[in-house]
């Protein structure tokens, strides 16, 4: 991070007003990839309070245990995924076939190119449910009373399934396995070698698991597929308890904390998300966009010219990200003039 509280300064770039993060260097990407070791401080801490202290967070814990299923038998996984047919609707819900579509090209390109950008969107949400599994297992140590060790313990298990049952319908289904995109490596690394619980719980608890909502919701909403939608209904069933964990948690945190404190993570949210947002797909398109043609930097310069791009871009940080940090008071009159400039809010 720098002087001016940004991250990955050096991938950065001006395109008109926006500033990019837009990984161009090979040899980096790689290098993020095959970092595996990651140095984390922990503060593993005891407690003797058996009894419930947070009432809320007991009973979520209990739904918890009763909303549990198996990845490998609940899912009729005999159900047909097939490549040749259309999954989801043919534009507005995924970046490369909606431009594909309306640039005339023939349909099996353009199923192709969704097949691909979804495998890839699969691809990175099972990243981060990895990320998830190990941050929740640090929660399990760092968090100081035993009703948030009971439900992030509970929901270890939900990440071990999630991560479970992507990587079942990556391999059994799709075929394609894509590797984690940088932009994504660097801000899961952030949060799980965050130094608290407390900003463990904001950065993963908050802002990725609402993100995670949002996504999931949108995927749901939009397939026409059985079985891919009863796996993300399941799983988004999931995200929206460990969603409620990290408001019912983080609201404490709140309520006990500085201004001081409060003004750091107020500024924290907005690091990393806006980090994301810079990314604006170039990590995808990278990847993907020459195979169909695309040019990565065409593409987000002509998507950054819409007059639409606000609405379409803040969509997924207003469907649950933004309205939680805004209850918790994380979101303030300091700041919100940057996430509007940045698009993140309309
Ligand atoms: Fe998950
Ligand atoms: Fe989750």
């Amino acid at each position: 991070m720098d002087a001016t509280g940004k991250l990955l300064t050096q991938y950065r770039r001006h395109v008109g007003e926006f500033e990019t993060v837009d990984f161009v260097d090979e040899q980096a990407v790689s290098a993020l990839r095959t970092q595996l070791d990651v140095d984390v401080p922990l503060d593993l801490r005891w407690t003797w309070e058996y009894g419930s202290e947070v009432e809320e967070l007991r009973n979520l814990y209990e739904r918890g245990k009763k909303g549990q299923w198996n990845a490998e038998t609940d899912i009729d996984w005999d159900t047909p995924f097939p490549r040749d047919e259309w999954f989801m609707p043919r534009t507005g819900a995924m970046l490369l076939p909606s431009l594909l579509v309306d640039a005339g090209v023939d349909d099996a390109t353009c199923r192709e190119a969704a097949w691909d950008e979804f495998a890839h969107l699969i691809s990175q949400l099972l990243h981060g449910e990895q990320a998830a599994m190990q941050l929740c297992g640090q929660l399990t140590n760092a968090c100081p009373t035993m009703d948030a060790k009971f439900y992030a313990g509970s929901q270890v298990i939900d990440e071990v399934r999630h991560t479970e049952v992507l990587a079942k319908f990556l391999q059994r289904k799709m075929g394609t396995l894509y590797p984690i995109d940088p932009t994504l490596k660097v801000l899961l690394d952030l949060l799980l070698a965050a130094p608290t619980w407390k900003m463990k719980t904001l950065g993963m608890q908050c802002l990725f698991e609402g993100m995670a909502v949002g996504i999931f919701d949108q995927i749901a909403r939009a397939t026409s597929n059985p079985l891919l939608r009863d796996i993300i209904r399941r799983v988004q069933i999931d995200e929206s308890r460990h969603a409620a964990f990290g408001i019912l948690s983080m609201r404490q945190v709140v309520k006990e904390s500085s201004p001081e404190e409060l003004a750091e993570m107020e500024d924290f949210a907005f690091t990393v998300l806006e980090t994301l947002n810079a990314n604006q797909q170039l990590d995808m398109l990278r990847l993907l966009g020459p195979k169909y043609g695309l040019d990565p930097e065409v593409v987000v310069e002509m998507m950054l010219g819409l007059p639409e791009w606000p609405a379409i871009n803040s969509e997924l940080f207003m469907h649950t990200v933004v309205p939680n940090l805004k209850r918790l008071g994380l979101i303030t009159e300091r700041t919100e003039p940057e996430w509007r400039r940045v698009g993140m809010i309309i």
